[in-house]
């Protein structure tokens, strides 16, 4: 296993639709392991191929706390949605920025595992985010266009956290 480099906003293969997996092949196994290791190494809860410069229609996502928990899902499609979130987000491709992105609060999706076996995967809260967000990579799309607001700083974002508390405060 190895660490892959992380492609940053700006670079042409972030915007690009990618192509479904039709085959699991060594080489595809040895990228997602890589996939696996190079999301928990960034600290991130997913990570999409075309982020480290593959177009393929592969994400890994952990939202585990001990970050153990890693979910494969291959050629994934949202098949179904409910409700809604607003809430912070942030990506691996848009390093040092964060930003509100309304999203269902619940989702479902099917996939292919990595031994090409159908599976679902339901989640809320931040699963249901992460898949949304990872599937959206797959089309070409950051987070960056839902934006609500302005993209913010980490230090933008620790001053806007404050100041909704105050808020929060008088009331
Ligand atoms: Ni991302």
């Amino acid at each position: 296993m190895a660490l892959r480099d992380i492609r940053e906003i700006g670079e042409e293969c972030l915007t690009k639709k990618c192509k479904e997996v039709k085959e699991m092949t060594d080489r595809l196994r040895i990228l997602i392991g890589d996939m696996i290791d190079t999301m928990h190494e960034a600290e991130g809860v997913g990570l999409a191929a075309p982020q480290v410069g593959i177009l393929r229609r592969i994400v890994v996502i952990d939202v585990s706390e001990e970050g153990n928990e890693p979910i494969v899902l291959i050629n994934p499609e949202i098949i179904e949605k409910r409700g809604e979130q607003t809430g912070p987000e942030g990506c691996l491709s848009v390093p040092g920025k964060t930003g509100m992105v309304t999203r269902a609060e619940y989702v479902k999706a099917k996939a292919l595992d990595i031994d090409m076996n159908p599976i679902e995967v339901e989640g809320e809260g931040l699963l249901a985010r992460a898949i949304c967000h990872e599937l959206d990579h797959l089309d070409g799309h950051l987070y960056t266009e839902l934006v609500e607001g302005k993209l913010m700083t980490n230090e933008e974002f620790m001053e806007y956290l404050n100041a909704n508390a105050k808020e929060g405060d008088s009331e």
